[in-house]
Parts: structure tokens; C-alpha cells; sequence
């Protein structure tokens, strides 16, 4: 059974982008579960959310979750910023033996991504909303168990700085 990598963090904390750049180096195979979502649903998880609601969305994002870690053929997966929230998911990555990567981003570099980001983001639409959410779930990203603070841009660095970790060792 493989044990994948899980990147974790708010919106706009980089996981995607992580997520690939680590697999390109070391050569695994890498899933963003917000496009699987929107692969096998044919909607975004904004539609999602905007039109049938969180609650709806948080159900087929563990299903989608499980069904990624199932298929055992996914060595980094990079969630989307509410996956990690919830209980069953964490507990389910923990069945799995997952190695756990939160990018702690400061608030202000997450917002200015959100902002000019094309993607939409329903959960993050104001300052206010997204600084109230950042602070509540801090305490719940902090439970992953690779802390990766986020100092800059420098995506080299980053990379260098979890590979150092040893990750999968
Ligand atoms: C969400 C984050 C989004 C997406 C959805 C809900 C969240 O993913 O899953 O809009 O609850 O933080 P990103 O973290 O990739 O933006």
C-alpha cells in the first residue's frame, strides 16, 4: 500500500503548485483533488459549493479523497484548503499512513493570491471572510505533521526545504 504525501494549508498557501513541483522531482505521481472533483463531477468545487453548498461539496470531497487513496496509485496529493477541516478526512489520511505537509502561509501572501486569482473562490469572496477562517483552522493546519513555513515566493527554496525533511523516510 502506498503512503502518499498530502499537502495541506489555507487557499492561496501554493499546494498545487508544490504538489507538482515535488513530483516532478522526485518523479512521482501527483493528483490535485480539486480537479479530480471537477474531472468526475464536470463542475468545480465553487460550482459545487455555490450551487448545491458546503455541506454537499465536504461529502463528495471525502468521497473523492477515499476513492484517491483507494486506487494506490497516487504518491502526493494536494487537497483542497477546507479537506484537511474535517475529522474523517484527517482520520482516513492517518489510516493510510500518510506523510503530512502543511504550508503555513502568512495571511497577507494567501489573500493577494485569492484576490487575483481567476479561480473563484466562495469561501474566500472577502478579506474579512477569508482572515476569520485562516485564523480558525491555523490550529487544525498546525495538526499535520510537517510544518513548512512559507517565507516567500522562492518556490526552489521551498521545495528544498521539505525535500530536507526526508518526507518519506
Ligand atoms: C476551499 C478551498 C478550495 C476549494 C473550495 C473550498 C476551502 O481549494 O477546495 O473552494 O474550504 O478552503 P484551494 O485551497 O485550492 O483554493
Amino acid at each position: 500500500m502506498k503512503r502518499p504525501i498530502i499537502i495541506t494549508g489555507f487557499m492561496g498557501s501554493g499546494k498545487t503548485k508544490v504538489a507538482s513541483e515535488l513530483a516532478r522531482r522526485m518523479n512521482l505521481v501527483t493528483v490535485d483533488l480539486d480537479n479530480w472533483i471537477a474531472e468526475r463531477e464536470g463542475r468545480s468545487a465553487a460550482q459545487i459549493i455555490v450551487e448545491d453548498g458546503e455541506p454537499a461539496f465536504r461529502a463528495i470531497e471525502s468521497n473523492a479523497l477515499r476513492d484517491v487513496l483507494q486506487t494506490n496509485a497516487v504518491d502526493i496529493i494536494a487537497l483542497g484548503g477546507g479537506a484537511w477541516i474535517e475529522e474523517t478526512n484527517r482520520q482516513l489520511i492517518d489510516q493510510y499512513g500518510c506523510t503530512t505537509v502543511w504550508l503555513d502561509a502568512p495571511f497577507e501572501m494567501c489573500w493577494a493570491r485569492i484576490e487575483t486569482s481567476a479561480e473563484e473562490r466562495p469561501l474566500g469572496k472577502t478579506r474579512e471572510q477569508s482572515l476569520a477562517l485562516y485564523e480558525r483552522r491555523r490550529p487544525i493546519y498546525s495538526l499535520a505533521g510537517i510544518h513548512i513555513e512559507i517565507l516567500d515566493d522562492n518556490l526552489d527554496d521551498l521545495i528544498s526545504r521539505i525535500l530536507r525533511t526526508g518526507l518519506q523516510d
